[in-house]
């Protein structure tokens, strides 16, 4: 099969590496003899491999060693493990029914049987470690673990002693159920003991001991405790501790056992006053044990004066003379009367060992009860209280738990240790060991039912093909014992309760008489010639399934009824020991009534306890004893072999070997694996056994790994098994992420919703807020337009509160945009921003001040060069502004200081006028008077007069004082005339001449003569006097190109182009 094969071979490759010693699975042995299996035991034996499996059967062989196989290392290594993983362990066993239990929330319990001495109890205690330690754990429920590890010293103390089979024989039955919550915490635990053996506190067998916690109270005991009791520090003053002659022993130590279960009763919650009070019923038996009767003479008990029963009047808290009226005289009450009947010795050694027994029988009881208060589940409410207040991982998990379970948190389930007391026999058996025995025989019964018998007729119930496997089944020797009206008991208690002389050895008689034929049941009487020597005339053998026991029938029908006369048992109910009230106030309730017999209490508890598990899934480990001498190391392979045998491990192997290692009902399997498959997931709509059938079909199981009963499937090995819970258990998770996954989503969901919604909240207030502005904002708006447009409508008035405003922002507005868009020269007239009305004033004057301001600045920043030249202009403007057609283009030419530099006018010339300063130059065409003909010729102007100059030759000097004035036509050609005053005919007249720079010429001739005034623009022509008395013109006129000549008028004339 694909999905288990890789489990398969991790398995099988860790079973193989473990198989190097034996094998340790018994099913997995080539053959299923006796001899394989002994040979298999020893082989692992001899190693120290003491547990061996059959199946999920655990076998454990007592090492009488301490080995190192139970530290937290190993419980680490076993937890959660499947079972066939790891080496056979007591661990494993634990952790599996542990595991079980809680993922199939059902109640388990785990059957420690083999005979005394074989390790049972000890295996409990393992056990209840590996819970203490492996459990999850808070502190709460850790002090109820600590009291279930601590009940277990203390109840030893008082109920287990050293017998010949075994050191630390446990002397009462115990079934421990630990209860667990749903999380697997271990929250309580409640204890039901059986039969305690009491007549052990009266008599031993030699070399066997009382009770421990006599020795203990005696060798540990502090010595003021001791000295309250009123006790010797030496066992062997103490008649109740000697018979056995074995006080001390070399395995056992009490001073540390005293230290351990002191400790340990305040563990369990026992105060100090019910510690002394205990320790004063301890001490008071061993007192009563040490009261002597002395003979009156007519073989009447006597007690006078003893100061043994002192201490015990005194330690039980009862007056001391009753005690002693209570020990030797009997009460009769004869109609109304009472009458004191004195005993005899021998009855009175009866009633002190009765009372003795008693008192330390019910202590025992009172203890259990005590130990099972002081563990009671108070955990529960702060486990459902804690379960609550946590996290939401939490919350979520106990939503999966219940998803996959149906299941409350608070529920819960046990596991249940049975650690009862062995099959034993020794050399003189009493009624203790027939209780006991017939106890193993019970639980062997058990065993056989749910397993041998029980799994076969299974097999035939649910049709599966198999083959017999024969077994011994000792139902009938529980019948011989239990049987109503016919069993040995019945018979036992009728002879208890019948009038007459009745004697153990009528009690022989009637059992010979009823069961002589049995094959189970010998008698000195009934048995042949040579089983008869080995019989006693007062024994009777039983054939258990465990082996032959002879029990001595001396003291059966006494230990039966375990009588305590009635006026002790009211003295006890006065007793100031409040242990000792208690206990025997509630003994006996319904004091008309007889009691029931010890036998048939026993055999009802007995009844009780196979119901209570009947109830529960079992466990078993089976204990053998591995030898007699309680030596290490030794394997007694007759003794072993012997146990093998009645234990019936063979059978259980064989039917293991040929059955199946696990099967479930069609319904419970489907539930549990139906997410391993797409077609049971989530539901199967059809028969469950369909649903297995294609489950099992898709995990792949072949045919010889599974079969199909009626209403259960049954599959073989355990391997299929584990693989298949691997899966589920991989699978559990996968799920489990996607419903936490799907969950998550669904919160975040629920989570992004009100988070939306918060928002759309947030957002509408928002939204509101901003809406509300808003409408502020508009209705501001709208009364600032209205102002603002009354304003407009006003702009004209004068300031009122309508336009104030509006004027305001109007002169604001305009003086910014104003400030962006000044004119930048001086020449710019045409930018200035036209203002609104209002500002037309200010405007004027900003506009002013700004050309001012830009004036200033123009003229801070001209040179003094520039500024001569501008003053110039200035008086260029002055003469010829507006007169002269082309003075507005000369503007913009600079002038220059002069046009001919002084070294291109001519050396003599210069030397001529060297005195005086030559202020200008420039070259003319100057026109003769005569002809009008051009000539070039320059002009220097001096301070005092301006020179016409042809090469050397200066041609004329025309003084300025002569200069009468100067004409120039108001068009644009460059005609300059001179008007010299000029007497003499023979003088040089007026002086006509062209010249390209007249602006320049004239403004400097003007500025250096003074002539501004006498520069005339004439329109028209210009008249001339060539000489004095003659007369001449110049005419001006425009035309396409400019022209000089003499017009036949004999006038020059000067046409100029219009511009
Ligand atoms: N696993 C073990 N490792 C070491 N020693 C063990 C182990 N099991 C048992 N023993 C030894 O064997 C002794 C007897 O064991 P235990 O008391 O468990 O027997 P029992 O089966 O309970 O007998 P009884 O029926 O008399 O009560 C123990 O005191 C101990 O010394
Ligand atoms: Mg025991």
């Amino acid at each position: 099969m694909q999905l288990v094969a890789q489990g398969q071979l991790d398995m099988e490759g860790a079973l193989t590496a473990r198989d190097r010693v034996g094998i340790q699975d018994f099913v997995l042995l080539d053959e299923t003899t006796e001899t394989a299996f002994l040979s298999n035991l020893n082989k692992r034996f001899s190693k120290d491999l003491i547990y061996t499996y059959i199946g999920t059967l655990l076998v454990s062989v007592n090492p009488y060693k301490q080995l190192d196989i139970y530290n937290k290392k190993q419980m680490d290594l076993y937890m959660g493990v499947n079972f066939f993983e790891l080496p056979p362990h007591i661990y494993a066993l634990a952790d599996n029914a542990y595991h079980t239990m809680l993922t199939e929330f059902n109640n388990h319990f785990i059957l420690i049987s083999g005979e005394s001495g074989a390790g049972k109890t000890e295996a409990s205690k393992k056990i209840l470690q590996y819970y203490a330690v492996s459990c999850p754990s808070t502190t709460l429920l850790n002090t109820v673990r600590d009291k279930m590890l601590k009940s277990n010293p203390v109840l030893e103390a008082f109920g287990n002693a050293k017998t010949l089979k075994n050191d630390n024989s446990s002397r009462f039955g115990k079934y421990m159920d630990i209860q667990f919550d749903s999380q697997g915490d271990a929250v309580g635990g409640h204890i039901l003991n059986y039969l305690l053996e009491k007549s052990r506190v009266v008599h031993q067998n030699h070399g066997e001991r009382n009770f421990h916690i006599f020795y203990q109270l005696v060798e540990g005991g502090e010595d003021d405790l001791l000295r309250q009791l009123g006790l010797e520090r030496d066992c062997q003053h103490y008649n109740y501790l000697t018979q056995g002659e074995c006080a001390i022993v070399s395995s056992i130590n009490d001073k540390n056992d005293w230290k351990t279960v002191k400790n340990a009763l305040q563990v369990i919650d026992i105060d100090e006053i019910n510690t002394d009070y205990l320790f004063g019923i301890v001490a008071s038996v061993l007192h009563l044990g040490n009261v002597q009767f002395e003979s009156d003479g007519k073989n009447h008990a006597l007690l006078n004066n003893n100061t043994e029963l002192h201490w015990v009047s005194n330690l039980l808290g009862v007056d001391a003379h009753s005690l002693q009226e209570g020990l030797t005289y009997r009460k009769i009450e004869a109609q109304k009367d009472q009458v004191l009947s004195p005993f005899t010795i021998d009855h009175a050694i009866y009633a002190r060992d009765a009372l003795a027994k008693a008192i330390y029988g019910q202590t025992f009881t009172w203890l259990v009860n005590r130990i099972n208060e002081s563990m009671e589940n108070k955990a529960r409410r702060s486990v459902c209280n804690k379960s609550q207040s946590e996290s939401g991982e939490d919350d979520f998990i106990t939503l999966i738990c219940l998803f996959f379970f149906c299941q409350d948190s608070s529920r819960k389930t046990v596991i249940g240790l049975l650690d009862i007391y062995g099959f034993e026999v020794f050399y003189v058996n009493s009624f203790e060991q027939f209780c006991i025995n017939y106890c193993n025989e019970k639980l062997q019964q058990l065993f056989i039912q749910l397993t041998l018998k029980a799994e076969q007729e299974e097999y035939e119930a649910e049709d599966i093909e198999w083959e017999p496997v024969q077994f011994f089944n000792n139902k009938i020797i529980c019948d011989l014992v239990e049987e109503r009206h016919r069993g040995i008991i019945s018979l036992l208690d009728e002879e208890c309760l019948r009038p007459g002389d009745a004697t153990d050895l009528t009690f022989l008689e009637r059992m010979e008489e009823k069961m002589g034929n049995h094959p189970h049941f010998v008698t000195h009487k009934l048995a042949d010639k040579t089983t008869r020597k080995t019989l006693e005339r007062g024994d009777f053998r039983l054939l258990h399934y465990a082996g032959e026991v002879t029990y001595c029938v001396v003291g059966f029908l006494d230990k039966n009824n375990d009588l305590l006369y009635r006026n002790i048992k009211d003295l006890m109910c006065q007793s100031k020991n409040a242990i000792v009230r208690k206990c025997f106030t509630n003994m006996d309730p319904d004091s008309r009534r007889r009691p029931e017999t010890v036998a048939t209490q026993f055999k009802s508890s007995l009844l009780k306890l196979t119901e209570i598990l009947m109830a529960k899934e079992a466990w078993y480990i089976r204990c053998l004893k591995s030898n007699e001498s309680k030596q290490p190391g030794q394997f007694d392979e007759a003794l072993i072999r012997h146990q093998v045998k009645y234990l019936g491990l063979m059978e259980h192997l064989r039917v293991r070997r040929a059955g199946f290692a696990y099967r479930r009902k069609y319904e419970v399997f489907l539930k549990r694996y139906k997410p391993l498959c797409p077609a049971t997931w989530p539901h199967w709509r059809g028969m469950p056994a369909d649903g297995v059938e294609v489950l099992v079909q898709h995990l792949g199981y072949l045919p010889n790994e599974y079969k199909m009963g009626r209403t259960k499937i049954f599959i073989r090995h355990p391997r299929t098994l584990y693989a298949t819970e691997d899966a589920y258990e991989k699978c559990k998770h996968e799920l489990a992420t996607r419903l936490q996954a799907k969950y998550k989503g669904y919160k975040a969901k629920g989570e992004f919703r009100k988070q939306k919604e918060a928002a759309t909240k947030i957002e509408t207030c928002w939204r509101g807020v901003q809406a509300r502005k808003e409408r502020e904002r508009r209705a501001w708006a709208v009364k600032v337009i209205k102002k603002f447009i009354k304003g407009y409508m006003t702009r004209g008035q004068a300031k009122i509160t309508d336009n104030s405003e509006y004027l305001a922002f109007v002169r604001q507005n305009y003086l910014n945009r104003l400030k962006e868009n000044l004119p930048k020269t001086v020449l710019d007239k045409t930018t200035w921003m036209s203002p609104p009305a209002v500002l037309t004033e200010t405007s004027e004057i900003l506009r002013k001040l700004h050309y001012r301001l830009m004036v200033r600045k123009y003229v801070r920043g001209i040179a003094p060069q520039k500024k001569a030249q501008l003053q110039l202009k200035l008086v260029t403007s002055s003469i010829f502004k507006g007169k002269k057609e082309s003075y507005p283009q000369s503007v913009a030419q600079p002038f220059v200081d002069t046009r001919i530099s002084e070294q291109d006018i001519n050396v003599r010339v210069l030397q001529i006028i060297r005195n005086e300063h030559i202020k200008y130059s420039v070259p003319v065409i100057k026109y003769d008077r005569n002809g009008f003909k051009p000539r070039p010729r320059q002009v220097i102007l001096t301070q005092a007069a301006a020179y016409v100059v042809e090469e050397a030759k200066i041609k004329q000097r025309v003084l300025y004082t002569f200069l009468k004035g100067i004409s120039v036509s108001n068009l644009t050609d460059g005609m300059i005339v001179f008007h010299i005053t000029c007497e003499d005919p023979k003088e040089k007249g007026d002086l006509v001449m062209q010249c390209d720079h007249l602006f320049e010429f004239l403004t400097k001739l003007s500025v250096i003569a003074n002539k501004q005034n006498t520069i005339k623009v004439v329109q028209g022509s210009i008249k001339i006097e060539i000489q004095a008395g003659k007369e001449s013109a110049v005419d001006f006129s425009t035309g396409q190109e400019p022209m000089v000549y003499k017009a036949k008028n004999g006038h020059l004339m000067v046409v100029s182009l219009v511009l």
